[in-house]
């Protein structure tokens, strides 16, 4: 269910950027101005694929089109599909202008430093969104910036036109079609000092990004980055979990992390990013019948392998029955 804080929105607009990337246009379903927000923030998207309770999904606010700023009126965010995740699949399949959903209000957890002498901003793919609501945001207040993007194929790649003309000289643009994958060490070694980069995409990109920052001898606090939530496999399966505390038994959807059972089911567990990174939710594992798919970025190789513990944001069995220290 919908709670009190979320806000019940219309899709206004439904645009095909890409042949899996649409965009959607989001305007509050009262009409009234919707909570303002920086560039870098992302709101949580309730869905329920699977008929058997509400999961969320997370899109960064694009905020306008090349020079159009959305304001307050709408929210604009673009859902990437992938094949075998069946929440962007349930995405594409039945929003459609005029459909209702609730949503968070925006949340910032990748922010543009103001104090910057230069950012350069780097983006993989669908993590374009939250780099184009950076770009639009340093032009228009005439900052000093630049811009790689980097996609399969330019064909792939959301708003690249647009980028393109924003950023103008400063744009990069690397198709790795026509180049291989983007030199980020040339990259970064290319900027003056004391320049902070900002990146989105793939975590392959992000580790990439830091792992040349730190051959340069970068300050770490130099690289901000935001990781997608890792997309689903397609092989998950659901399974019950057991609380030790209660004896409760609840269902984990093949579409649902154990985080959001257990909210559906009357639980309140401890959590913050649903992203598997900054280590409020992990529980302790007691019994399970399977092999855990650990999909966090927290917990260290060794804690994984204890399996004495996982991430209920992102990780889960490859079996039918976990039981949880809760
Ligand atoms: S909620 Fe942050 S790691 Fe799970």
């Amino acid at each position: 269910m919908p709670k009190k804080e979320h806000i019940a929105v219309v899709v206004s607009a439904v645009t095909q950027l890409t042949p899996r990337i649409r965009e959607y246009l989001l305007a509050a379903g009262d009409g009234r101005p919707l909570p303002a927000y920086e560039a870098g923030s992302h709101i949580e998207v309730l869905i329920n694929p699977e008929g058997i309770g509400e999961t969320v999904r997370h899109y960064s606010l694009i905020g306008g089109t090349e020079t159009i700023d959305d304001g307050r009126s709408a929210y604009r965010i673009a859902v990437q599909r992938e094949d075998r995740a069946r929440g962007s699949a349930h995405i594409h399949h039945t929003l459609e202008v005029g459909s209702q959903l609730a949503i968070s209000a925006p949340k910032n957890e990748f922010r543009l430093d103001h104090r910057d002498s230069k950012s350069l901003l780097i983006a993989g793919g669908i993590g374009i969104t939250p780099i184009f609501a950076m770009l639009r945001s340093l032009v228009q207040r005439r900052r000093p910036f630049g811009m790689a993007y980097t996609g399969r194929s330019r064909g792939e790649m959301a708003y690249v036109d647009a980028v393109q003309r924003l950023a103008g000289p400063h744009a990069h643009i690397h198709c790795n079609d026509e180049g291989g994958l983007l030199d980020v060490k040339a990259l970064l070694a290319a900027q003056p000092a004391h320049t902070s980069a900002y990146v989105c995409g793939p975590a392959a990109l992000i580790d990439a990004v830091r792992h040349a920052a730190a051959e340069l001898g970068w300050d770490t606090q130099r690289v901000r980055s935001e990781l997608f939530t890792p997309p689903p496999t397609g092989d998950e399966v659901a399974f019950d979990v057991v609380l030790k505390q209660s004896g409760q038994t609840i269902r984990v959807g093949a579409n649902t992390s154990i985080l959001d059972a257990l909210k559906n089911a009357g639980q309140h567990p401890l959590f913050d990013c649903r992203r598997g990174e900054c280590g409020l939710c992990p529980l302790g594992i007691l019994e399970a019948d399977g092999p855990i798919t650990h999909r966090d970025r927290y917990l260290s190789d060794a804690e994984k392998a204890s399996g004495k513990t996982l991430c209920v944001c992102v990780s889960r069995l490859q079996g039918s029955r976990l039981v949880l220290d809760a």
